[in-house]
C-alpha cells in the first residue's frame, strides 16, 4: 500500500506498507520520519513535539542535508534548503510483496536560485522492506560545476543514550565541533556528554548498538560520518526538542562533508548511498 495523505494544514506525506515494513515520508524535505519493521519497534526517532508544516523541518527521522552539511557553505541556511523544500513524487512502486520503492525529486526553481545559483536535479529514491535503502543523487543541470557537502541524517532511536555504543571508528581522524580541532578517536564511541564529530576517511561499515537491538550503516559515495548527541545543556536549546530528548537518541549521519565535498561537474551525477539493517 502506498498512500499520499494530507494534514490539516495541508503537509503532505506517503505512508507505505508492505509485508516486512511501514513509512511515512514527507514530501517537504523527502524526509523519511518514520521507519518500522512489521510488529517492531521504530528504527528511527521522531520528536514528540517535531513541526509539521511548510518551512519547518522535521525534527527527527532522516532529514536531508543539501547542498550543504551544517554551516560548510556560510551563505546558506544551517543544512542548506533541501528540508524545508517540497519535493514532488516521481514514482512509487510496490515492487513485490515485500519491497516498495519510492522516488521523489527537487528540482532547481527561482527560491533556490536566489539562494544558490546552480541549476539541478535532486533525486531521493527510498527502498522500504526489511531494510531501509536510501540513494540521494544530485544530477548538474547547469553550465558549471558545483561543490556540495552533504549529509544523510538519521536519528536513530534508543531504549537510553547510556546503552548506545558506537563502532567503526575508532583511530579515525575526526573534526570535533566542539573543541574546534581535529583529532583522533580513541576507541568505540560511548555518550555520557555532547557529542559532535565529524569523521574523515571512513570506508567501513559502521555499528549502533543499542540494549536490544543492533544496526549496521553501509555508505557508499561518502567517506565522511558525523556522530551527534546533543546531552542536556544543548538539547534545552535546540527547537521543537523536549528537554529529556537526548536520552533517547543518536544522529549517525552518512556525509560528504569538510574535506570529503564532492565536485559535480556539468551533466554528471553523484549518488550517497545509505543501507540500514538491524538485528
Ligand atoms: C548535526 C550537527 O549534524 O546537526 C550539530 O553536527 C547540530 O552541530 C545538529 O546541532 C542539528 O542541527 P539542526 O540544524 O537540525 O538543529
Amino acid at each position: 500500500m502506498i498512500e499520499l495523505k494530507k494534514l490539516s494544514n495541508g503537509f503532505e506525506y506517503l505512508e507505505i506498507q508492505n509485508d516486512f515494513a511501514t513509512a511515512k515520508i514527507a514530501l517537504q524535505g523527502a524526509h523519511i520520519f518514520e521507519y518500522k519493521r512489521s510488529g517492531e519497534d521504530d528504527l528511527l526517532w521522531l520528536s514528540e513535539v517535531s513541526d509539521f508544516e511548510r518551512g519547518k523541518a522535521i525534527r527527527g527521522g532522516v532529514p536531508i542535508c543539501w547542498p550543504a552539511f551544517g554551516l560548510n557553505n556560510p551563505e546558506l541556511p544551517q543544512h542548506g534548503f533541501a528540508r524545508t523544500s517540497l519535493f514532488e513524487l516521481v514514482s512509487s512502486s510496490e515492487i513485490d510483496a515485500e519491497t516498495t520503492e519510492v522516488k521523489l525529486r527537487l528540482t532547481h526553481s527561482e527560491d533556490t536560485l536566489k539562494l544558490w545559483n546552480y541549476k539541478f536535479e535532486l533525486v531521493f529514491k527510498v527502498t522500504i522492506s526489511d531494510k531501509l535503502t536510501m540513494e540521494l543523487t544530485t544530477i548538474n543541470r547547469d553550465e558549471k560545476g558545483f561543490k556540495l557537502t552533504q549529509a544523510l541524517h538519521s536519528y536513530f532511536k534508543l531504549s537510553d543514550i547510556s546503552n548506545a555504543v558506537v563502532k567503526g571508528l575508532d583511530k579515525k581522524l575526526c573534526f570535533d565541533a566542539l573543541t574546534d580541532g581535529n583529532g583522533i578517536q580513541n576507541g568505540d564511541i560511548t555518550f555520557n556528554q555532547e557529542f559532535d564529530r565529524v569523521f574523515q576517511k571512513v570506508e567501513n561499515e559502521l555499528i549502533l548498538k543499542d540494549r536490544d537491538k543492533t544496526i549496521k550503516i553501509d555508505n557508499k559515495g561518502s567517506s565522511s560520518v558525523v556522530v551527534w548527541n546533543p546531552w542536556i545543556d544543548k538539547c534545552k536549546r535546540m527547537s521543537a526538542m523536549k528537554d529529556e530528548a537526548y536520552r533517547e537518541f543518536v544522529c549517525i549521519e552518512s556525509a560528504n562533508a569538510f574535506e570529503d565535498f564532492v565536485i559535480v561537474k556539468p551533466q554528471k551525477k553523484h549518488t550517497l548511498k545509505a543501507t540500514i539493517e538491524f538485528f
